[in-house]
């Protein structure tokens, strides 16, 4: 079911002061950031050869790494996206395993569906599904 690894999210309070830390001290390519308020965060995104890592900032009130960043507050690596050939197909194919899918699939900040999968059930690990 699972393809590549799309990006690894990190948390963090200050995007700007991090997309610089990407940009400048490490060297790396950077989009501009981009506002996603049906998720509640700013994105921005580092293109790496193989992959990208997305920065997430707080967007609004009820942003939900709001919590995150109050328990891990230099930032941290929050969620893991894979990649894979159909969301349906894979929602269903978790749900008849009894694992717990967050919600229902929205556009994500590529423009393709995504859904979110519960850490408790995934090694402590938050996964992101993003079809491909
Ligand atoms: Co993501």
């Amino acid at each position: 079911m699972l393809g590549r690894i799309n990006h690894v999210a990190i948390a963090v309070t200050d995007l700007n002061r991090a997309t610089a830390t990407y940009r400048d001290t490490l060297g790396a390519r950077v989009s501009a950031p981009q506002a996603l308020p049906e998720h509640g965060v700013t994105t921005v995104f580092v293109e790496l050869p193989n992959t990208k890592i997305e920065l997430l900032e707080p967007l609004g009130e009820q942003s939900p790494i709001t919590r995150f960043l109050e328990k891990n507050q230099d930032g941290g690596i929050h969620h893991i996206c894979y990649e894979v050939e159909n969301i349906n197909d894979a929602v269903k194919k978790l749900e008849a395993e009894g694992a717990r899918v967050l919600g229902q699939p929205k556009t994500g900040a590529h423009g393709k569906p995504v859904i979110f999968l519960h850490p408790k059930d995934f090694c402590g690990t938050l996964i992101e599904l993003e079809q491909v």
